[in-house]
């Protein structure tokens, strides 16, 4: 055999583009969500994300997602969890994290239903609803307590914290988290979607999708670190202090949780969202007060030390507000985050499958050239 001369690999591929993260190659097309980072504009098919949080509910909104239709009334109820998930919840270490908790019971599910291709609304709506039971029966197991019944009479979010502990939460704590989990719902074609979408063009099913989406969420470059706000603001302490301390970590060159985004320029819409449902709450918990104040003094500063560059509120602060505020320890944060993104994978998902297109990208080899094998 004679050794024949393979084109050198960057040759092979040099005319093609080749963006490392796949940053700015259009990858989709898509009806659903719209970022608009200059503007501070977030669109759920052309709806503002403001209007929907102060006139819609997380049903609502996934619908709109699923199926392009405004149903303000739309109702969605938590559904049970089948009895494998449960022996397999139960069988996981107590401590599990609940994002592999979580990953692990939508697998199962899947292995429990006749998920048939094309996906359909129904399986999107089935999955959202599985899953808000799916954690909060993990999160009892693990304290040693008994799983709750979904009550079907309540609407998706309040029924999440109602077999969550047990208890009916106050319609202002409902509002609050069902305000977190609409902001939560979709965001273009961040990782977690891409990768259902990846998963769905092979015409695999919508838990595989799902399994797989909650895997590439469960990474700290993209879950997000509300906990670090929380964090953050029990070091502050007291608004009086707000001043002194914001000052003195960036003068130590620390960087303020929950300010800053790599797409928005102006204050995160779902930050305003989210800060205007908490401060409408009747009982407002004592953090709302410290996390304005801190707010406040936060912008100030950053706007003096960074003139440059508009440095604004992001989601991610008034999201660690309402979670600490309806009363999720930090350590659900994730998964809850992952619960809200249910609608718009699902939706990626039926969109995908509608128009479906196996994805399948190149890669330039950087490789040895051909040869042979040592005699
Ligand atoms: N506090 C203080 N300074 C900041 C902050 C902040 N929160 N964010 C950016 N800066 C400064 C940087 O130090 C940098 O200054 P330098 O040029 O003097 O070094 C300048 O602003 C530009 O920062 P970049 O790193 O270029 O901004 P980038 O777009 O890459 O980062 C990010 C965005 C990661 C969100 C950043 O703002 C940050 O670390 N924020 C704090 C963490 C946080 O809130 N994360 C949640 C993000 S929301 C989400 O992901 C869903």
């Amino acid at each position: 055999m004679t050794d024949t001369v393979a084109p050198a690999p960057a040759e092979a591929t040099a005319a093609r583009p080749y963006s490392p993260g796949l940053e700015g190659i259009v990858a989709a097309e898509t009806a659903l969500g719209y970022v608009d980072g200059e503007a501070g504009r977030l669109l759920y098919r052309g709806y503002r994300i403001g209007d929907l949080v102060e006139r819609g509910t997380y049903p609502a909104v996934a619908n709109l997602l699923w199926t392009g239709e405004w149903e303000p009334r739309h109702h969605l109820p938590t559904a049970p969890v089948p009895a494998a998930v449960l022996t397999a919840l139960r069988a996981l270490p107590l401590t599990a994290k609940p994002m592999d908790a979580l990953r692990t019971a939508v697998s199962v599910w899947g292995a429990t239903q006749q998920l048939d291709w094309p996906p359909t609304p129904e399986q999107a709506r089935a999955l959202t609803a599985f899953s808000p039971s799916a954690l909060a029966a993990f999160a009892r197991l693990r304290q040693g307590l008994e799983p709750v019944d979904p009550d079907l009479a309540l609407d998706l979010v309040p029924g999440f914290l109602y077999q969550l502990t047990g208890n009916f939460a106050d319609a202002g704590t409902a509002r609050a988290l069902d305000a977190y989990f609409i902001v939560g719902a979709e965001h273009g074609l961040n990782a977690s979607t891409f990768a259902a979408r990846v998963i769905t063009s092979t015409r695999s099913d919508i838990a595989s999708a799902v399994t797989g989406a909650i895997g590439a969420m469960k990474g700290p470059l993209h879950g997000g670190a509300p906990s670090e706000v929380v964090e953050q603001l029990h070091k502050v302490g007291t608004p009086e202090h707000a001043e002194a301390w914001v000052r003195d970590a960036v003068a130590r060159g620390e960087r303020l949780m929950g300010f800053g985004h790599r797409v928005y320029r102006a204050y995160d819409p779902r930050a305003a969202a989210l800060r205007k449902v908490a401060e409408a709450m009747d009982n407002k918990p004592d953090w709302l007060e410290l996390a304005i104040k801190v707010e406040d003094v936060a912008l100030r500063v950053l706007a003096e030390k960074h003139p440059e560059r508009a440095l604004k509120t992001n989601v991610e602060y008034y999201a660690a507000a309402v979670l600490q505020g309806v009363g999720l320890t930090p350590d659900l944060f994730p998964a809850t985050f992952a619960l809200s993104r249910h609608a718009g994978w699902t939706a990626h998902v039926l969109e995908q499958a509608g128009a479906n297109r196996l994805i399948r990208p190149d890669a330039i080899y950087t490789g040895p050239p051909e040869r042979n094998l040592p005699a």
